[in-house]
């Protein structure tokens, strides 16, 4: 640091503001601090920078104006990890994962966490997978997956190969309808109905035909954390296969619930006990504990992995395999994954599920105690989430008391309508996760339940506020 004094004005700066401003300058080159008094760069790359402490200050106190990731009860992802945990990611934030031959070790821990998956999806033997961004990319490249399986088999047999279509529900996430129009295929969806939030196989059955190159189940949906009948699905593709000769894979999309079924409900079929059921993607950054830019893809078998998906390069002086959207990426959160596979093993999971299981029941009977509201698809298996909306009309309604929560305590609860057709239904939902504890429930209810009284005598929100209020569901 700079002890110098600040200097005096000289002649020509006789100007009070310029003498002013000359002195700001060094009392700043001596204090630091100088961005408090100049707009932050927004629009060009600043001439000249700043020191490191005011950059850092200048950006931690933007990020103030931010929501505070614990109180965000929309999202599915993690928002708290260990500090062992931190230090690994924080310890590798500059190792490249695509650098397989200069960081071997790391692609071995790769390939551990997708055999441990594997695993615990019940593959029947030795297969493959992929670490990927998220769900998104994951489900981008199972889906291709299944589009390339698709046309092989229709080459094989000589058939047209123009027309691919994808069957899934009106409950999935964006990202599947996305793969169809990023990759061409034809998007089969099916509306949900005005009672009922999933699909099953009566929904699917109208929709398969010889150039179906999958059907996609969700276990855990965004909207209201339940299950598609998977079972159900499954055993109408196997009729399908022994009755009309038609082999249609089913992905599941386990984004959230592909680490909570398996502790929760571990008797529950969904996974690769299923016959049909060929590739699986989960989140690790969602209910796999780990903070964000981690998914997974699993096969069934190495088989399903078409030959032709995967590059094989020259790179650096080996020879990589690769199957990805993507290339260089971060290698902490892999770290971070595996971490968690040795750190808490099985029965670590399941307690974490069991805690967060506990307090969403705990919070659910609260919200059921305020009087106004009814629970959606309550003692159903489901993620750790409350789905709730009000039983009756009052003179507000679910996105006044998302707005009322917010300005009242900061809670993101969010308000949105269903897709349709059951656009109709409002709902707001709380996820419940490991930074939601026994006295945080209680608090939320109440602070659910006093929202509703401030409602309840200034009635529903102007409309400049509704505009306000948060309605994405979170992801
Ligand atoms: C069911 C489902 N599928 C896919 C996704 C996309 O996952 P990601 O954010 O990991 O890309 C989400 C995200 O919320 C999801 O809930």
């Amino acid at each position: 640091m700079s002890h110098e004094n600040p200097p005096a004005a000289t002649p020509a700066a006789s100007d009070p503001e310029v003498v002013l401003s000359a002195q700001l300058e060094a009392l700043a080159r001596r204090f630091g601090n100088r961005f408090l008094l100049e707009p932050s760069p927004d629009h060009e790359l600043p001439e000249h920078g700043m020191p490191a402490v005011d950059a850092m200050r200048l950006i931690g106190e933007e990020l103030v104006l931010d929501g505070i990731p614990m109180r965000n009860l929309a999202t599915f992802v993690t928002t708290w990890m260990e500090p062992e945990a931190q230090r690994i990611i924080a310890e590798n934030l500059h190792r490249n994962f695509i650098d397989h031959a200069e960081y071997p070790q790391t692609a071995e821990i790769e390939q551990r966490c997708i055999r441990m998956l594997a695993d615990l999806f019940h593959a029947p033997g030795e297969t493959t997978g992929a670490r990927t961004q998220g769900s998104s990319e994951a489900i981008m490249l199972g889906a291709l997956s299944l589009k390339w399986k698709w046309r092989g088999r229709r080459e094989k047999a000589a058939k047209d190969t123009t027309r691919p279509n994808l069957i899934f529900g009106g409950d999935v996430h964006v990202v599947w309808e996305k793969f169809c129009r990023y990759f061409d295929v034809e998007p089969r969806i099916i509306p949900l109905q005005r009672d009922k939030y999933t699909i099953g196989p009566e929904d699917v059955e109208p929709h398969i035909d010889e150039n179906t190159i999958g059907v996609a189940a969700v276990l855990g949906t965004t909207f209201t954390g339940h299950a598609d009948d998977i079972v159900g699905i499954n055993d109408l593709l196997v009729r399908i296969k022994h009755e009309r000769g038609l082999d249609v894979p089913l992905h599941v999309d386990a984004a959230s619930g592909g680490f909570v079924w398996p502790f929760l409900y571990p008797h529950s079929e969904w996974d690769f006990r299923l016959e049909q059921v060929r590739s699986i993607n989960v989140s690790g950054h969602k209910f796999g504990l780990v903070y964000p830019g981690i998914g997974w893809l699993i096969f069934r078998e190495r088989s399903d992995l078409p030959d032709d998906l995967v590059f094989y390069e020259n790179y650096l002086g080996k020879t990589d395999a690769t199957f990805t959207l993507n290339f260089s990426t971060g290698s902490a959160m892999v770290l971070a994954q595996y971490y968690n596979f040795i750190r808490f093993g099985r029965t670590g999971y399941q307690y974490i599920m069991e805690t967060m299981q506990a307090n969403t029941r705990a919070l659910a009977q609260r919200i059921k105690d305020i009087g106004v509201f009814s629970l959606i698809g309550d003692g159903e298996e489901q993620l750790p989430l409350v789905a709730f909306q009000l039983a009756e009309e009052h003179a507000y309604d679910e996105f006044d008391i998302a707005s009322q929560l917010a300005a009242e305590r900061g809670w993101m609860v969010p308000a949105y309508t269903l897709p349709p057709n059951a656009d109709h239904v409002k709902i707001m939902r709380a996820l419940v996760k490991l930074t939601l504890g026994h006295t945080l429930t209680t608090t939320l209810a109440n602070d659910i339940a006093e929202a509703c009284a401030t409602l309840e005598q200034k009635g529903g929100l102007h409309e400049r506020d509704r505009q306000r209020v948060k309605t994405g569901t979170g992801y």
